[in-house]
Parts: C-alpha cells; structure tokens; sequence
C-alpha cells in the first residue's frame, strides 16, 4: 500500500527549500578581497588590522556550526583613530547598513540596574514586557554588529552576561524567559584601560605582532579584564595613531563626504586647503580628528552650497587669493 503522506506535497522542491535554509543559517560565504576593499575605503592607516580581520570574518562566517558569535574582537589604541569607524564599516558589509549596529557606551553600564536595561526587568515588575534593550534589537535582528565601548567601565555583574554572550552566543532575557541567540553577531569590545602603558609599548615596537603580544602581556599581568573574559576573544587589535600623509587621506575623504552630502562630486583640492584644515583641527583638538568634519564644514559648506545653486555637479575646490573658490569642472562622462 503506498503511502499516505507520498503525493501530499512536491518533495523535491521542500527539499530544495530546506537545503537552502540550512544554508543560509549555517556557512555563509564571504569575499575577503570585497570585504577588504570595503574596509580600505572607509579606514585609513590601519593596514595589519584590516587584513587580518578580514580574514578572520571569512573564516569564521564560512563554518558551518554556530555555537559561538561570528567573532568577538578586541580594539584598542588611542581616541579617534577607527576603532568605531572599523566597525561600522564592517556592519555596513557584512549586513548591508551600518545601522545593524548597535553600540552600548558602557560608562552608562556602570551601576546595578545596567543588566535590567540590557536584558529586560525581572517577571513582575513593571515594563518587564519591554525587554532588553540587548535582547529585542537581536529577537527582531539577529544579524548584528554589537559594539561595547569602554568595557572596563561595566558594571561587574554586566560582564558574566558578556561572558555567556562571548562563550556561547546565548542569553536569557529577564521576564520573557526568551533565549535570544547571538551566533549570527559580530562582537567588537573597546578598551581605554591601560591606555597610557599601551601607547608606550606601541611607541617602542615596530613589529605589529611583537607589539600585540606584548600588549597582550601587559593587559593580563595588570588584570585589566577577567582571564575568562580575555579567553573569548579571538582577536586583540592595537590602532596606531593617526599621522601625516594619513591624516591627510582622512581629510580627503570627509571632503567628498561633505561634497557628496551637497550632490556634488570633487575632481580636485588643492593641498593647501588640505594643510589649512588639518592645521585648524590640531589647534582645536589635541588629540584625534574628531573636529575635522566641523572644520570642514566651516571651510566649504557655503562655497559647495553655491556652487549646487549654479548648477554644478563635479568641482574643483581652489584657492584664490588666499580664499576657497570652488569652480565647476567639466563632467567627464559628457566631456568630449
Ligand atoms: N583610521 C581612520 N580612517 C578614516 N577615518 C578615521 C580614522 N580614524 C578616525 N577617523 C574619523 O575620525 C572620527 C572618529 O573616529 P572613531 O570614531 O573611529 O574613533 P575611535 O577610534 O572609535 O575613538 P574613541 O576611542 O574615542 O572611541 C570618525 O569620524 C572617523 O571618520
Ligand atoms: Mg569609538
């Protein structure tokens, strides 16, 4: 007699279906030369860091059991040189928008009701059914880039959540009983403890991976972090910080930006507005180049404005007399 449940439905196609399902939530493919050339084009000056994470997304997203996150990363190294900015970069391929990311400050993660804020209020207790604000965002999301900056800061109950998170990928929302799964995240953690012990071993060192070990050395013998957590993190990363033909790389690419933000394309700036601005950001900020967008601003946004208003679409961004003149230049797709 043949089987009831034979004609019921077409096998080969729920085959199919089921095949390509478990493929999308197991092995994912990723092209580390696009991934790469992503990185290079939003982070400048961190070459070492680029490769090796890129490579380490492609190997850890091509496995085919998740019990873990896609990796948990370490970033350390000086303010304002692309540590946050690596990481949106990598949101914005990885899962399509910088968006994916969610970041948690955690010097706001330091008193007693931080791990109700991240993973809901107790049963009970009023806006329980709220949730986390670690939870739902990956319930809805699972693909994420979750970021935790100044983990030192963390209130210390917080980090055995960080280490069920880092070692399985798994937490249990308060309330709901809900276990949300992370093995389809990326964790980035950042650190400013130490800094200054840091920067000295950084100054010395010229290799990269002499560097790292010794700052890996100095993290674990001064117990800035838990030896369980240290243990869940596959990659311990150092930025340099950011100097000369770099910088000024950065400051043209925050040019385009700008421009880009105004509809217009750049086709030239001469190098002495690229020295004016970077002269203008050291005076207001010491450290980094967190006011260079501003500076930028102040410099261009009136002369890009008019030049939109007169029509153009590329420019030439000049000096004349001492002031920035931005001139239309010929689009070169209907120059002829
Ligand atoms: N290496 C870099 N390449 C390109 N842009 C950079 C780089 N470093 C910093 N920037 C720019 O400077 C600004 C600050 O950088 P970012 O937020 O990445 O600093 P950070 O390393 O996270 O510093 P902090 O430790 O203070 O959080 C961003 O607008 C970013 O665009
Ligand atoms: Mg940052």
């Amino acid at each position: 007699m043949a089987d009831p449940i034979e004609n019921m439905t077409d096998w080969n196609q729920l085959k199919a279906m089921l095949d390509k399902k478990a493929d999308e939530t197991t092995g994912t493919k990723i092209d580390e030369a696009a991934l790469l050339k992503h990185l290079h084009s939003r982070v400048k000056g961190q070459d070492t860091i680029l490769q090796d994470v890129a490579k380490l997304i492609r190997l850890q997203a091509a496995k085919k059991q998740k019990d873990k996150p896609i990796a948990n990363l370490l970033f350390l190294g000086p303010t304002g040189t692309g540590k946050t900015e690596l990481a949106k970069a990598i949101a914005e391929y990885l899962f399509k928008d910088e968006n994916a990311m969610l970041r948690f400050d955690c010097s706001e993660l330091s008193g007693p009701e931080s791990k109700n804020r991240l993973i809901g209020m107790p049963a009970g207790y009023i806006s329980s059914e709220q949730g986390g604000q670690l939870t739902r965002p990956v319930m809805a999301n699972p693909r994420r880039l979750i970021l935790f900056d100044e983990i030192e800061k963390a209130y210390p109950p917080v980090f055995d959540l960080f280490l069920q998170l880092l070692g399985e990928g798994r937490l249990t929302e308060q309330g709901s009983g809900k276990v949300v799964n992370y093995t389809q995240c990326l964790f980035i953690l950042t650190s400013n403890a130490h800094a200054e012990a840091i920067g000295k071993i950084q100054a010395e060192m010229t290799d990269y991976h002499e560097m790292l070990n010794a700052v890996k050395g100095e993290l674990a013998e001064a117990k800035v972090f838990r030896p369980e957590i240290l243990g869940r993190i596959d990659r311990v990363y150092v930025f340099r910080p950011l100097a000369g033909m770099v910088v000024a790389e950065i400051a043209l690419l925050k040019i385009s930006k700008l421009a880009r933000e105004y509809g217009l394309e750049i086709e030239f700036v001469a190098p002495e507005l690229i020295i004016r601005a970077l002269m203008a950001n050291e005076k207001v900020s010491r450290f980094g180049i967190r006011e260079l967008e501003r500076i930028l601003a102040d410099l261009f946004a009136n002369q890009f404005v008019e030049a939109k208003e007169a029509g153009a679409k590329r420019v030439r961004v000049e000096v004349d007399e001492g002031n920035v003149r931005v001139t239309p230049a010929p689009n070169p797709a209907s120059a002829s």
